[in-house]
């Protein structure tokens, strides 16, 4: 059994409490409920979990959370909307950039606790092409939730290597499926959940650029259980987290019931296994 300390209570904070309480972990939950309503974790709290309101840029709730002595931290917590990061600049980088150096600096004074950070398949830019792995260099990126995550890998690197904690980063593609935690205002979801219902009312699928842009994918519960296991050696590591790489316009064909038209331009290279096929979601 394993104590748990997840940071970022949102959908796939969740998803991992869920599959860690299922496993026998003790799990803690901390949020400051920008994206996330408390309510939403009651059937957690009900199941054992601990929920804690703290903002990561605050240092003494970081100290007084961390100070438990977790096993793993993840630093799920961010503001994670593309359209949000337009509307509220100041808060995301607030959030997205303060608040992992205070959880990495208040880790780094603690012993033997691993930390596992929630990054992003967008760190590679628009449009990669090829075989994209860990080592494929950073692309440009639209926006502060997203150009944000570079800097975050970096931060929490560096104090990793100082301070000498375990450190996994996931870059995770485009989560979808059931979460304890699912977002109704349009700027917090993702575009395979959006299609699906938006095709089942019968409503049209919007298209930037006819959907052409790659992107990765995985459904919830196997990002829920990599992040679980994660981190999976010693050190400091970096995986993509994607099941199938695709685009968006095929995303939308499968949600209609056609036939995708053209393939991905490039192939998330991953090292982990997924129990989980979007056309079997979609269809
Ligand atoms: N869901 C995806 O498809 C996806 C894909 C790639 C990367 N990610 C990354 O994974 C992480 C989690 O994503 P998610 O989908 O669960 O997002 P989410 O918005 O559902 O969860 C993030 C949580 O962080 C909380 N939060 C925001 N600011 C905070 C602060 N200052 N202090 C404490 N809590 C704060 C929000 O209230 C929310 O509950 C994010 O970093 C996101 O960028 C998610």
């Amino acid at each position: 059994m394993a104590s748990l300390l997840v940071l970022g209570a949102g959908y796939l904070g969740a998803a991992l409490a869920e599959a860690a309480l299922d496993e026998g972990d003790q799990v803690t939950l901390a949020d400051n409920w920008y994206a996330t309503e408390r309510d939403q974790l009651l059937p957690l709290e009900r199941r054992g979990a601990r929920v804690e309101n703290a903002d990561i840029r605050e240092r003494d709730a970081m100290r007084r959370l961390l100070s438990d002595g977790h096993d793993r931290v993840y630093l799920l917590a961010a503001q994670a909307s593309r359209p949000l990061a337009f509307a509220d600049p100041d808060y995301t980088e607030q959030t997205n950039l303060v608040g992992p150096r205070v959880v990495a600096e208040e880790l780094g004074a603690g012993a033997g606790t691993a930390l596992v950070f929630a990054s992003s398949l967008r760190v590679y830019g628009p449009a990669p092409a090829g075989d994209v792995g860990p080592d494929h260099g950073y692309g440009s990126q639209g926006d502060l939730a997203h150009l944000s995550k570079l800097y975050a890998e970096m931060l929490l690197r560096m104090h990793a290597a100082q301070a000498g904690f375990d450190l996994a980063i996931l870059r995770l593609g485009i989560a979808y499926g059931p979460s304890p935690v699912e977002h109704s205002r349009p700027e917090s979801q993702t575009v395979v959940d959006k299609f699906r219902r938006l095709a089942a009312s019968g409503s049209p699928l919007p298209l930037d650029r006819g959907g052409e842009a790659t992107i990765g994918v995985v459904h919830v519960s196997d990002a829920a259980r990599i992040l679980r296991a994660a981190p999976t050696e010693r050190g400091i590591s970096v995986a993509n987290v994607a099941a199938e790489s695709t685009t968006v316009a095929a995303v939308a064909a499968m949600a209609e019931g056609r036939e995708p038209a053209a393939g991905p331009a490039c192939r998330f290279v991953t090292p982990f296994d997924y129990r989980h096929r979007l056309a079997d979601y979609l269809g």
